[in-house]
């Protein structure tokens, strides 16, 4: 039995065209994976590599490289919290640490007791002039606060309670977010005197 959907198989074999080297496809395939297994199993990269026309190996060494990809299971919805210098100057440890309340985990990584989160702290992701930020279900959110964490928590335990069909033309239900860092401009904060 096949560890990825059909149509995600040609979703994958679809990547190639978009990028100048097509091996540079290997990271959002795996994304894509990930996004439907949970976790890179070894029969998802193998299929990844097959859709790709690349080295087994190759993607195997990509998904074990960097942090964003899993080869364990993972809640279904991971926080990534931004630690770095800029997002921890503007609260971040405070923000991970409401977090871990407001999920009921004690360390990153540890899955909550129904299933749906876990988080981990990683490095900066390139939104620093919004921080603290976060990057869950793909998409950033800027500007955390308490109440924003709290909010981000209870859209997907209620999503989890009331299933909704994805479509692709919408494929993710919940509202907020941005796909990436690269939020519109807003004016730059008042500089004080003295
Ligand atoms: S330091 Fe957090 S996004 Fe750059």
């Amino acid at each position: 039995m096949s560890a990825l959907s059909s149509h995600l198989i040609e979703e994958i074999k679809a990547l190639p065209a978009r990028y100048p080297q097509p091996r540079s496809a290997v990271m959002p395939a795996l994304d894509l994976a990930q996004e439907e297994v949970g976790y890179l199993t070894p029969e998802a990269m193998t299929e990844v590599a097959t859709a790709l026309q690349l080295d087994a190996g190759y993607v195997e060494g990509v998904a074990t490289f960097y942090t964003l990809f899993h080869l364990e299971p993972i809640g279904k919805h991971r926080f990534y919290v931004c630690t770095n210098l800029s997002c921890t100057l503007r609260g971040a440890e405070d923000i991970v640490e409401h977090l871990r309340g407001a999920i009921g985990v004690k360390e990153p990584g540890e899955i909550s007791k129904d299933g749906l989160f876990s988080y981990e702290e990683v490095e900066c992701m390139g939104a620093c002039e919004y921080a603290p930020m976060c990057r869950v279900d793909h998409r950033y959110h800027y500007d955390l606060t308490a109440e924003k964490i709290d909010q981000l928590v209870t859209e997907r335990r209620h999503l989890a309670s009331t299933p909704v069909q994805a479509s692709a033309s919408h494929p993710s239900p919940l509202p907020d977010g941005e796909r990436g860092p690269s939020k519109p401009k807003r004016a730059p904060r008042k500089k004080t005197s003295g």
